[in-house]
């Protein structure tokens, strides 16, 4: 059934931010999933973002973000304008919050990457237009959104099922863990300890119901486990912090996602990678260009997940 999505006329106060995926109630992450599942399937006629223009910026390098959301954006009738950061004033020391201002005068929505989730916070304190995250040093709830879609897509509901995170417990990793929560999957995490997600933020998700599984072994994580998901050993900016890269690659190197692994967790398991990926580092290339791999579907995904986080955003549903 094809049916036309209405947008809100003008804004809204306050504006519909897409922050985290821990601010928001399951039903109303189920709704942007529909809305993406709809444009998926190409039920959704005209072009409800016409007449509007979206801006992207970006703090940190991108190709899948930036390509996706400007080829969505473009699917749906609206104007991307990419940003980056070094052309921008905010890199010479204009404040966030006169950029929010600024921007909100001239754009329905923003779009922001950043280094430091305090930017994107403060963007959004001041901006009057919907402020989305596309990935910070500590969550990528756009990853997450297609990364659900994917799994359903291949397993069916994700609510009840085991997904084993194997590797650095990063940004990706902590929105696993929000994601948890609100879609009601048993989450198990193998990490060195020295790379755990922060302990407060599975507090945070047990408390609210969720199940979070903390350990150090690979092999316990996965077994039985329907999806294996991982990420880079070295995500951008840890380069530069006090473990340093080489250290994460010796901290990492038991928890490399191989054959012998993938044969631990369900028969039926799907490997995910947000990507991009280092093949023979934190997945071998067996696994990741293997029968079980789901990893270009769930790039794809990304181009319809945030279809539905923007038609959300916007005042749809
Ligand atoms: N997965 C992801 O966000 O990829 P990019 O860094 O290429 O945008
Ligand atoms: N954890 C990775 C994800 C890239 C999409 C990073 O932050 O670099």
């Amino acid at each position: 059934m094809s049916a036309v999505v209405a947008l809100k006329a003008g804004g809204e106060d306050p504006p519909r931010h897409f922050l985290e995926l821990m601010d928001f109630e399951g039903p109303t992450l189920r709704r942007m999933l529909d809305l993406a599942a709809q444009a998926k399937r190409g039920a959704m006629p005209g072009k409800p973002l016409a007449g509007k223009s979206v801006a992207l910026i970006f703090e940190k390098p991108s190709t899948r973000t930036r390509v996706s959301f400007e080829v969505g954006i473009h699917q749906l009738g609206g104007q991307p304008i990419v940003l980056s950061a070094r052309d921008m004033q905010s890199s010479r020391g204009e404040e966030m919050s006169d950029t929010a201002k600024v921007l909100s005068r001239y754009v329905d929505a923003i779009m922001m990457r950043t280094h430091d989730v305090n930017r994107i916070r403060e963007l959004a304190r001041h901006a009057t237009v919907p402020v989305i995250n596309g990935l910070t040093d500590i969550s990528h709830p756009c990853q997450l959104m297609a990364d659900v879609l994917t799994f359903e897509e291949h397993r069916g509901p994700i609510a009840g099922q085991v997904v084993a995170w194997v590797g650095d417990g990063n940004n990706v990793a902590q929105s696993f863990i929000q994601a948890a929560a609100r879609f009601g999957f048993t989450l198990r995490l193998a990490t060195p300890a020295a790379l755990r997600p922060p302990q407060a933020l599975v507090d945070w998700a047990r408390a609210q119901g969720a199940t979070i599984e903390l350990t150090e072994d690979p092999a316990e994580a996965v077994r039985g486990a329907r999806c294996v998901v991982t990420d880079a050993w070295v995500s951008m900016n840890d380069e530069t912090d006090d473990s340093g890269a080489p250290n994460r690659h010796n901290l990492l190197a038991p928890y490399q996602v191989t054959e012998a692994l993938m044969r631990q967790a369900a028969p039926d398991a799907i490997f995910q990678h947000c990507l991009p990926a280092h093949r023979g580092e934190e997945v071998a290339a067996e696994v990741i260009d293997g029968p079980q791999s789901v990893v270009f579907d769930e790039a794809e995904n990304r181009l319809h997940a945030q279809k539905g986080v923007l038609l959300w955003a916007l005042g749809a549903g």
